[in-house]
């Protein structure tokens, strides 16, 4: 698990930048007045071939809407071959509106009232309920029909925090307990159990513990005919190594593998990545419009806030994006440098406490890590208009 304590972001150099995006993103610059997005589409779409290059064959993969639901960004995820997962009625229109089938469709939430329930059963969507008591609100709406279950099965294992928290255990209020789940065995009506381990993980060793507890579990329904492990694949940060994604590929066929083979039967594998498959291909793009300098503090004034980035906002102490100067001079000697959005709400911060080279107003400033929970966490909150997305 990675370190939440380094809060230091390092500037990232330009060479993260391929030579040609970067001079996409000055043709892009010289004709957008304001902030934007560039997505590298080829990025994306080798994202999804990763996954859909796992050797186990009965299987399809999800991409978490709430990730990014621009709809040509969905688009691009459904042309490389992926399905969709979706968490509200807004992103199951817009999966639809797409293209997207009903059971290629998975939908996944909690506390749905029966005009919900209906909505994603009629769609078609593969179903996965988070308690008993929508167990027994689908059960009466829809009678034995076949719908999976969420699955906390934090007593099965050591619950890890990721970012945003446990997602797993006592401290979760996600799915249903183990207690819970065991007294359900022998129901047909279960048709696929699902687990949601955590997000932003690199650790292949908590994806294995949860996976093999899960697939334990799966003895106790004789119809299931899936496994849901959902996502949490995560980026690398500073110096970690990427996501591990040959092994992944090797763990989960392995594990599918022998648990069919125990059923006596094929179980589908279901995953639903969201930030792994547009996270590195997306880039935030704003202009320097301001610069205050405070002792040895350099405060960047940029054309954005931060309604219109806000994983910041969100995530205060944890969001860690790669900023590269485009237009520095001298990259020896840095300042200790804050990212600060045009507005006079205090907290509108992009980015804080890294080191950047010294900038002056016009040049440009590029986020890196950009492309997942950036665009789609737009707020309306402070005035500003989204920041257009363009893709390369
Ligand atoms: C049930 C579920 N599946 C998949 C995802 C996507 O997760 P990630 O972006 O960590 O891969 C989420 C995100 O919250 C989720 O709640």
């Amino acid at each position: 698990m990675r370190d939440t304590d380094d809060k230091q972001i390092p500037a990232c150099s330009p060479s993260l930048l391929s030579p040609r995006l970067v001079e996409q993103i000055r043709e892009l610059a010289a004709r957008c007045d304001g902030p934007f997005y560039v997505y590298d589409q080829a990025a994306i779409e080798q994202n999804c071939r990763d996954f859909l290059a796992i050797p186990y064959a009965d299987k399809s993969i999800h991409f978490a809407s709430m990730a990014n639901s621009t709809r040509r960004f969905l688009e691009i995820v459904r042309g490389a071959g992926l399905q969709i997962f979706v968490n509200s009625p807004g992103h199951l229109a817009l999966a639809r509106e797409i293209g997207f089938a009903g059971q290629q469709i998975v939908y996944t939430s909690s506390a749905m009232d029966d005009g919900l329930l209906r909505l994603a059963h009629d769609a078609g969507a593969i179903v996965n309920l988070d308690s008993m008591g929508q167990l027994a609100a689908w059960r009466r709406l829809f009678g034995d029909e076949p719908v999976g279950i969420r699955c906390n099965i934090g007593e099965l294992v050591e619950p890890r925090p990721t970012l945003a928290g446990y997602f797993l255990g006592k401290q979760s209020r996600l799915g249903l307990t183990v207690d819970e789940i065991e007294s359900l065995a022998g129901q047909h009506g279960i048709a696929g159990l699902h687990v949601y381990v955590g997000t932003d993980i690199l650790d292949l060793g908590y994806f294995r513990d949860c996976y093999q507890q899960l697939a334990r579990l799966t003895k106790l329904f004789p119809a299931l005919r899936f496994v849901d492990f959902g996502g949490g694949f995560g980026l690398p940060h500073n110096s970690d190594a990427p996501f591990p994604i040959e092994q992944y590929r090797d763990l989960v066929t392995e594990l599918m593998t022998r648990l069919s083979n125990e059923l006596g039967r094929s179980i589908r594998l279901l995953l639903e990545p969201g930030r792994i498959i547009g996270g590195a291909a997306g880039f935030f793009v704003c202009r320097v419009t301001d610069v205050k300098l405070r002792g040895d503090w350099q405060l960047i004034g940029l054309d954005a806030s931060s309604t219109q980035f806000p994983r910041p906002l969100f995530y205060p102490a944890d969001a860690r994006h790669p900023v590269t100067l485009l237009d520095a001079a001298d990259r020896s000697v840095t300042l200790r440098s804050s990212l600060y959005g045009c507005s006079t709400y205090s907290r509108d911060f992009l980015a804080r406490d890294l080191q950047l080279p010294a900038t002056r107003i016009g040049d440009l400033v590029v986020l890196g890590q950009a492309g997942s929970y950036c665009a789609t966490a737009f707020t309306h909150f402070l005035g500003f208009e989204p920041a257009t997305e363009f893709f390369v």
